[in-house]
């Protein structure tokens, strides 16, 4: 685990209030690896005293360069917004587990991001197509105004876009637009989103979601991020904590 301050390349608006954060430093993947996620200081002062957990999205220029996408929410992802190239941010990563890229090669592989759960997928869908794996992305955003990396998708594989107002792909939810033909399946956003996949993939698929809970400590002190269980995976375990057993988890492990 490192904690260093990284100095910032660009810090842009790529779409409504989402932000694409690049670092400049030393980020081997073997390191920092996709699933994994960063903890950041937004600002030099004591407020916000606690970090804010933002996904890895990609790692380029031979693993000097890494990329965040954020959404400003509130006083932390503001702050960090008003970062300009040159400054400094502080990060603590990487931390939880990584997604298991075990894939042999040539496997169908199924993507489903809602919103700002998008951004820790993409660097995934590299990493798997680098690999020999098919992608088939499945990306859900409010609107075209907040939809974000699309273009970067569709190079990587087919791609379906879904919208809540029906101004970009098809409308209503992403999921909607889900088949089961999948080897391995990986999905990121809100927890309604989950809950559907909970409701229309079977236990025996391997499918995987990635919780973006809430989080204090970000390293398995303070159980801010707990999330509850499914008895019939854990049967003498209650909770388990995002951070550090997390943010992956099998999509039947837990309680939603
Ligand atoms: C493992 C992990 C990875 C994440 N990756 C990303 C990422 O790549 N890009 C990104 O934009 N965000 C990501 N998030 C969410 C991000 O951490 C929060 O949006 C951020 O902490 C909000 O901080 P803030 O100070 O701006 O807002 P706050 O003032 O803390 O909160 C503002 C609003 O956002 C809501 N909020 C805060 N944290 C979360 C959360 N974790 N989930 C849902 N709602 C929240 C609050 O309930 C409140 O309504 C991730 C979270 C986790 C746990
Ligand atoms: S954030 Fe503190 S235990 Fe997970």
């Amino acid at each position: 685990m490192i904690v260093k301050d990284y100095e910032i390349k660009s810090n842009i608006e790529i779409a409504k209030n989402i932000f694409e954060l690049k670092l400049i430093g030393d980020f081997k993947k073997n390191v920092f690896q996709a699933g994994k996620f960063l903890h950041l200081k937004c600002s030099e002062n004591i407020h916000p005293l606690l970090r804010r957990p933002m996904s890895i999205c990609d790692i380029a220029d031979n693993e000097t360069e890494l990329t965040i996408l954020y959404r400003v929410e509130g006083a932390g992802t503001q702050l960090i917004s008003e970062k300009k190239p040159g400054d400094f941010i502080n990060m603590l990563a990487p931390l939880g587990v990584a997604y298991d890229l075990n894939v042999k090669g040539n496997e169908q592989i199924f993507l489903v991001g809602g919103g700002i759960g998008v951004p820790p997928l993409y660097y995934l869908a590299k990493e798997l197509k680098a690999k020999g794996a098919k992608i088939k992305s499945f990306l859900g955003f409010r609107n075209k105004e907040e939809s974000f990396y699309t273009k970067e998708f569709a190079q990587l594989g087919d791609l379906v876009i879904a919208s809540v107002d029906g101004s970009i792909g098809h409308q209503g939810f992403v999921t909607d637009t889900l088949t089961l033909d999948f080897d391995y399946l990986y999905s990121c956003g809100p927890t309604a989103m989950f809950n559907t996949l909970q409701k229309i993939i079977p236990e025996e698929k391997n499918a995987y979601i990635t919780m973006e809970e809430r989080m204090g400590c970000g390293v398995g002190a303070c159980l801010a991020c707990v999330c509850k269980t499914n008895p019939k995976y854990f049967p003498n375990k209650n909770y388990l904590r995002a951070c550090k057993e997390g943010p992956v988890f099998k999509l039947h492990e837990l309680q939603l």
